[in-house]
């Protein structure tokens, strides 16, 4: 503390708000619903060995190169490069990764604002405004818009605090929440009748399924969003951690809360939907598969908490505050990213930046809603499914290639002094420099 960047106050400030990014409407989305269409439990095993083999080592890279360079990935790529084309090839990797992430905050934003529509649909069908309720829950381009702006309000004002006041204060507040409401809602949940089915399916692995290459995919995606990598989420987390905190460890414990957090959910929703069957609402589709992602979040658990009468008022409010929650301590991470950069690089104030670039993504987020149909879609998969390997590979060059591999080791020394004698120094140099890129490149030609 006492600089005049930001920084967190405590380690347990940074792992929330590093789990805090990491665990969104990715782990309560779309993780269980990838389980769901994708042989359970053989997904869960891809999902886990990808998350702890390739996310965690790019992880640290983020979060390693971050502290290093106190700075935003933009200005933290050309400060590791020794060469005047290797600082201009990360001025351009580095501007790319603000805008990736300024795009997956413009459609994130909208799916924030369903989730808080639906959060409120309950109550207004409990004291009797069923027209309101209705609004809420049906697709309208106006609703989308209006529940859109009032999240990325949510979100600017959070920013606009700070590190310390905002990103970490609201974390530490927001975090413990979401746990707890998470445990009590599968406490709820695994009660009901047939949730053991749902427990089953998602379990126990369809092992024909684990070289399915659409499989693998859909699992690295998920492993890649879910820790928030390539778009400089990480980096700039990572510079505002104290040089003598032991940051290997610290990226190891937001790795596995994240991968909790995600295992847990799948542990809410799998079950839930068996429960919903066991109570009449439709839970495959036509073509005889598991419904998934928005119809699943969005109209099977909706109809079950419609069965449970005035309680499923309350636990589709606690579901619905659990994700808002997920998806705000995600999206404050996305814009500190553009945020930081126009602080740190353009000498504009906190709150004016916040306020300023948070109404571009609005903006960009409304041209999304207003071409639903066209844009929604293509912005995810460009984003998600392109950018976010293909940029978390180039920084894994970057840290592996172009970083003296001296200055590298004082970074990670800084707070760990025997991490010589380690496991972690013995493997994730190499790992970085050869073994990662190679699968990054090798799943991303599969999927082309
Ligand atoms: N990790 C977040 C989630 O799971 C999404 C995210 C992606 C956050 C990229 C920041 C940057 O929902």
């Amino acid at each position: 503390m006492g600089t005049s960047r930001g920084e967190f106050g405590s380690r347990i400030g940074f792992i929330f708000a590093a789990a805090g990014s990491a665990v969104g409407l990715g782990n309560i989305w779309g993780f269980p619903s990838f389980a769901a269409s994708n042989g359970g439990g053989a997904f869960l095993i891809t999902y886990l060995l990808l998350s702890f083999l390739l996310a965690y080592p790019v992880l640290m890279a983020e979060l390693i190169l971050g502290r290093h360079a106190k700075a935003n990935i933009i200005s933290a790529l050309a400060g590791i490069s020794q060469k005047q084309w290797q600082k201009h090839i990360g001025f351009v990797v580095g501007v790319l990764g603000t805008l990736t992430a300024m795009l997956i905050l413009s459609f994130y934003a909208i799916v924030a604002g369903w989730v808080i529509a639906f959060a409120l649909e309950p109550f207004a069908n409990l004291i009797g405004l069923n027209e309101l309720a209705l609004w809420f829950t049906e697709f309208s381009t106006g609703r989308n818009i209006i529940f859109m702006l009032a999240f990325m309000f949510l979100t600017m004002l959070i920013i606009s605090q700070g590190v310390q006041e905002g990103i970490e204060k609201w974390s530490t507040r927001l975090m413990p929440a979401l746990i707890i409401i998470l445990l009590l809602l599968l406490i709820y949940v695994f009660f009901q009748e047939g949730a053991l089915k749902g427990v089953k399916v998602y379990l126990i692995p369809d092992f024909s399924r684990l070289a399915d290459i659409d499989l693998i995919i859909s699992a690295l995606g998920a492993a890649f969003f879910s820790l928030s990598l390539g778009v400089g989420t990480m980096v700039i987390y990572g510079s505002y951690i104290a040089k003598d905190e032991n940051i290997v460890s610290l990226g190891f414990t937001v790795t596995l809360l994240d991968v909790g957090i995600a295992v847990l959910a799948g542990l809410l929703i799998m079950p839930a939907m068996y429960v919903a069957a066991e109570n009449g609402v439709s839970i495959f589709n036509e073509a005889g598969a598991l419904i998934k992602e928005d119809q699943l979040i969005f109209s099977v658990l909706p109809a079950l908490f419609d069965t449970m009468g005035v309680t499923g008022v309350f636990i589709a409010f606690a579901f619905f505050v659990l994700m808002t929650i997920a998806a705000l301590t995600s999206s404050i991470s996305m814009l500190e990213v553009p945020v930081a950069y126009a602080v740190e690089n353009l000498s504009i104030q906190r709150n004016k930046a916040a306020w300023l670039v948070g109404s571009v993504i609005s903006i960009a987020s409304l041209i999304i809603a207003l071409n639903f149909g066209k844009l929604f879609g293509l912005v995810i998969t460009v984003t998600t499914q392109y950018a976010q390997p293909l940029l978390s590979l180039v920084m894994c060059l970057f840290v592996g290639w172009v970083w003296y591999r001296n200055s590298l080791l004082n970074e990670v020394k800084a707070g760990f002094k025997k991490v010589e004698e380690g496991l972690f120094w013995k493997v994730w140099p190499n790992y970085v420099r050869f073994i990662c890129p190679l699968i990054i490149v090798v799943v991303f030609l599969k999927s082309l």
